[in-house]
């Protein structure tokens, strides 16, 4: 891939995205765009003087015009008011989707092939505003939540266990909130269910904390929400589109029938290669799993009702 564009990328999770598209070499430049100029080339700069310790030939540069979003083959949207402590991520909506709307009406100006991975919050409903907006096909633009949520899970479960991060696999779906929905059926160790090596009683705790995770984080460190997890696991996308692995991760996409549903965005299972999101994953839920799919789908429901 030639040029990847972080919109908000004077901002911390914009900000490590950068760091670790440029530490991976996953493209030929990084544009670090964002509103405040001086940020945004300092941030760049500053990622650009650790290149060299990592070998790597990404270029990284700062600017504060979203003329400079032009060619982009990929842009990472993070741009946004972040959380602060007692917020729910639904606070921020009004103000964020003014943002988007800024960004979208850029992008398909400026660079009207390229895809969009979503990352500002409240996620699942600014990634259906970029499709909405953009009038891009779904397949181009798409949403980071669930590899992170997943990410945090696999965290918990490996401190838990005692047991390799290489062997745990989590899977988190549904919306990017207290209510998204950890599959705990295909969560395991090497395969094996993690019921073999936890009591439910721990599980039940991991689960909750993997709801609550964001907020952990958000609380502990005062004054910032998380950054660096969300930042790697975006990354964790971009490289499977950029190298066209085909891997299937848990995203927000915009579902068009899946899982019963049309005209709104979600974290379900899809695959990632060049096409971008390429296709979504149905799985077979069992009754508590669909009740849980719902309930999570009626609170980014109810977001995005301000929208349609
Ligand atoms: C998180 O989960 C901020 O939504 C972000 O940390």
């Amino acid at each position: 891939m030639d040029k990847i564009a972080v919109v908000g990328g004077a901002g911390r999770v914009g900000e490590s995205a950068a760091l670790y598209l440029m530490q991976q070499n996953l493209c030929r430049e990084v544009a670090v765009i964002d509103i405040a100029e001086g940020p945004a080339k300092g941030a760049a700069l500053d990622i650009a003087e650790s290149a060299p310790v990592f070998g790597s030939d990404t270029r990284v540069w700062g600017s504060s015009d979203y003329a400079d979003l032009k060619d982009s083959d990929l842009i990472i949207v993070t741009a946004g008011l972040p959380r602060k402590p007692g917020m729910s991520r639904s606070d921020l909506l009004d103000k964020n989707i003014a943002i988007m709307d800024q960004i979208a009406d850029a992008a398909a100006e400026h660079a009207p092939n390229a895809m969009m991975i979503v990352v500002a919050n409240p996620v699942d409903v600014m990634t259906y505003r970029a499709w909405q907006r953009t009038g891009w096909p779904r397949n181009r633009v798409f949403g980071q939540a669930g590899v992170l949520d997943s990410s945090r899970m696999a965290w918990f479960l490996a401190e838990a266990t005692g047991r390799s991060m290489a062997d745990i696999d989590a899977m988190v779906l549904g919306g990017h909130g207290d209510q998204m929905v950890p599959m705990m059926r295909y969560t395991t160790v090497n395969g094996i269910p993690v019921e073999n090596f936890l009591d439910q009683a721990k599980i039940d705790e991991i689960i909750e904390r993997t709801r609550k995770g964001g907020a952990e984080v958000l609380g502990l460190r005062e004054n910032s929400s998380a950054y660096l997890a969300p930042g790697a696991s975006t990354v964790e996308m971009v490289e499977s589109v950029v190298n066209d692995r085909g891997r299937v991760l848990p995203c927000v996409a915009i579902l068009d029938g899946e899982y019963g549903h049309s005209n709104c965005a979600m974290g379900v299972p899809s695959i990632l290669n060049r096409n971008g999101l390429d296709k979504i994953v149905e799985l077979d839920l069992n009754e508590r799993e669909r009740g849980e799919f719902e309930t999570s789908l009626a609170a980014v429901e109810e977001d995005l009702a301000r929208l349609k």
